[in-house]
């Protein structure tokens, strides 16, 4: 790429804020140069504005730029949404319609019909929904989503197993404490403990992945018609969700298959080269005791699911564990992926 193109975050302040901006120090492609958040840190300088949570002092690139109000105009064309969920619907298509592109991390657009719930590995041709957004909507730009993170690292599990017919899916989660955002859980609360609710969160669950995991036919996304219950837990990990997950398949496929399903696993990402493709988007771990948060959430810059304890389930058909990084694969590392396919689809020319 001759030159970088300019980028900028909504919500820049909050923790997924923060997130996008360690992850693209340093990226090849982007440029970060606008920060956006609420009315109390618009006009200050992002130091003073955001207390970083991420370790070390706040990136040299942002400390001096000033927040901006999170209102489209002097923003450049493609900005990374981390707003609260309470004001991001409106925000977000105020910037769509006056020509930016939108790649959000926020839960409000994921199931509008016409916006893709995209991760690039999966389901790439579901940016086709993009020219009838546009038409039907009248914007110039276009909003595109990244899936909740318990999500992400369901759906990237269970994408290899899409060609053997998945009827029934349980999924049971361990949810590491960095996706309730900061102060998040008390620490009375989390410490030696562990929470068997997060609202909202199996509800969501429960209809993205079919979302991401169907099909489209040039109008319209039908999604997978897939049962799923999930039970969503919050434990005392700080990053990585760990979920434990059964899952019924029509083909009654061996061992042998889904192994080798795992294992070569790979999508449009990694034939591109996108910049934040890791080379195998999921890796299976043969040891009995892994994969593990701590051990494993940080290997290739957080964006590969890993997998294992691939065995029979004596109530559906097969049951496994699946653990990815939250803020990453679930988060800003979903999204910066998301915007490098649409820059490789020629999307934002
Ligand atoms: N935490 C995770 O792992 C995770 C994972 C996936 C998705 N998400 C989603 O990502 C979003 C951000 O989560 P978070 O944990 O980063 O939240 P957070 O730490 O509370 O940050 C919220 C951000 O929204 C900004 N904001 C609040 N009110 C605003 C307004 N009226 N106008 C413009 N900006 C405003 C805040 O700016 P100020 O600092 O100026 O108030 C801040 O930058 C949420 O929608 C969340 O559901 C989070």
């Amino acid at each position: 790429m001759q030159r970088k193109i300019e980028v900028g975050i909504l919500g820049a302040t909050g923790m997924v804020g923060q997130s996008f901006i360690k992850f693209l120090q340093g990226h090849p492609w982007f440029e970060l140069t606008w920060l956006g958040a609420s009315d109390r840190s618009a006009g200050k300088k992002y130091r003073d504005a955001a207390q970083w949570h991420l370790g070390g002092e706040t990136p040299a690139n942002v400390a001096d730029l000033v927040v901006q109000e999170s209102k489209p105009g002097n923003a450049p064309k493609l900005v990374f949404s981390a707003m609260d969920a309470s004001v991001a619907t409106e925000i977000e298509q105020a910037f769509a319609s006056a020509g930016h592109a939108v790649v959000s991390n926020s839960k409000n657009h994921r199931m509008d019909p016409d916006v893709p719930l995209l991760i690039p590995e999966i389901n790439p041709d579901h940016l086709k929904l993009i020219p009838l957004q546009q038409a039907k909507r009248g914007w110039k730009g276009m909003i595109v989503t990244n899936p909740n993170c318990t999500t992400a690292v369901l759906a990237m599990a269970l994408a290899p197993l899409k060609p053997f017919g998945i009827t029934k899916i349980v999924m049971t989660s361990m949810q590491a404490i960095s996706g309730a955002g900061y102060p998040g859980v008390p620490s009375m609360d989390i410490v030696a403990n562990v929470i068997p609710y997060i609202g909202g969160e199996e509800e969501k669950v429960q209809q993205e992945p079919q979302k991401i995991l169907g099909s489209f036919d040039g109008a319209q996304v039908t999604p997978l018609p897939a049962k799923l219950s999930a039970h969503c837990n919050r434990v005392p990990v700080v990053d990585g969700h760990t979920e434990t997950i059964s899952v019924e398949l029509s083909a009654k496929p061996s061992e042998t298959d889904l192994l080798a399903a795992f294992q070569n696993f790979s999508g449009v990402p990694q034939e591109r080269r996108l910049p934040s493709a890791p080379p195998h988007p999921i890796i299976y771990m043969s040891q009995v005791n892994r994969p593990q948060p701590r051990k494993d959430v940080e290997r290739e810059r957080g964006m590969t699911v890993f997998v294992g304890r691939l065995r029979r389930c004596p109530v559906l058909d097969y049951k496994f564990v699946a653990m990815g990084h939250n803020t990453v694969r679930g988060a800003a590392g979903a999204a910066v992926l998301n915007a490098e396919l649409m820059v490789s689809e020629g999307l934002l020319d």
